[in-house]
């Protein structure tokens, strides 16, 4: 390995830009030169491809979103599109390649390795998704980010006696739901895993509490199951209790990443270029049981994984 591409793909998530500048410092103090893939797969296909030193990963460590910017790229989910893309590295002497991404990024890197650009995948998603690993980049920021604009929602809400449904990212994955339901103490957790359409016993929770004198009622819903604004109307006409919905979006994405976030992403991104060091290819960066571990993609991408069912039950116990 003489040259080593970065790229990052799919959504931003704070900490891939600590976990770039580990992949480029770590490259150049083993002696590697290292090249940066603008906005992802995309990016690459039309050879917006930067070289990179020292200083051009200075100052980021701190920052939220991705310098090289990010996309998702419909072409490169075709085999034409991977083609052109391996034959590009192969033009700019990109030898191997660190994908910054969720599955589908880890799908592309896949199909480049097969066509002999040796790939390390690395999981960065804020939705901790990602079967194979513990931790993803950006997961604890954004879990902070939200905590942090839940308990606002929160103070606002207990003024006016009110029940609040604010809804988090995640996709199709409950885990920002579950770790903000516990540390910001919701009333109620919908989690898309365990979701089982009851709006009833949420609505009898609610009358409950207002009849033992609770002033709020912060029900935590999770992207996955969605449609916060139509479920608050039809709360407020069931209770009688005034209820408003509040989405997060897109700010769960961004801020300064946390000191877990820095710290884990640049240990990966340094473990990617070992990797490659060591002549592998087709692997994914995970973190499981305290380790820095790594995985074949293949069988990262089949593995499954579900909400921890005694985390689960510590959210119920807490509930009130
Ligand atoms: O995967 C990260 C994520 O923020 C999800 O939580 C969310 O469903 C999705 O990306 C939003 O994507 P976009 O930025 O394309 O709206």
């Amino acid at each position: 390995i003489k040259t080593i591409g970065v790229l990052t793909s799919g959504g931003d998530a704070p900490g891939m830009n600590a976990a770039i500048r580990a992949v480029v410092r770590t490259a150049l103090t083993k002696g590697l030169n290292v090249k940066g893939i603008m906005r992802g797969y995309a990016g690459l296909l039309k050879e917006e491809i930067i070289d990179m030193n020292g200083t051009s990963v200075s100052d980021i460590i701190q920052r939220g979103g991705t310098i090289l910017y990010t996309a998702r790229c419909e072409e490169f989910r075709h085999e034409e599109g991977q083609k052109l893309g391996a034959e590009i590295c192969r033009k700019h002497g990109i030898d191997g390649l660190v994908v910054i991404g969720g599955d589908g990024s880890f799908n592309g890197a896949c199909k480049l390795a097969n066509l002999g650009i040796n790939t390390i995948g690395l999981p960065g998603t804020i939705d901790l998704d990602i079967a194979c690993t513990d931790y993803t980049i950006g997961f604890d920021t954004a879990v902070n980010t939200a905590i942090e604009a839940i308990d606002k929602v929160r103070d606002t809400s207990t003024s006016h006696e009110r029940c609040s449904i604010i809804e988090v990212m995640g996709r199709h994955a409950g885990y920002i739901a579950l770790w903000c339901g516990i540390a910001n103490g919701a009333e109620d957790i919908l989690l898309p895993e365990r979701y089982d359409h009851d709006e009833q016993t949420l609505i009898n929770h609610i009358i409950e509490n207002r009849k033992r004198g609770k002033k709020h009622h912060i029900i935590i819903n999770a992207e996955g199951i969605g449609h916060s604004a139509a479920m608050a109307k039809r709360i407020e006409a069931a209770t009688g209790v005034e209820t408003r919905a509040t989405i997060l979006g897109h700010m769960q994405r961004g801020g300064t990443p946390t000191a877990k976030d820095r710290v884990y992403a640049s240990i990966m991104g340094a473990k990617a270029v070992d990797l490659l060091l060591e002549g592998k290819s087709n692997r994914v960066v995970a973190y499981n049981h305290g380790d820095f571990v790594d995985f074949d993609i293949n069988e990262a991408l089949a593995m499954k994984k579900d909400i921890p069912e005694y985390q689960f039950n510590v959210s119920k116990w807490l509930v009130r």
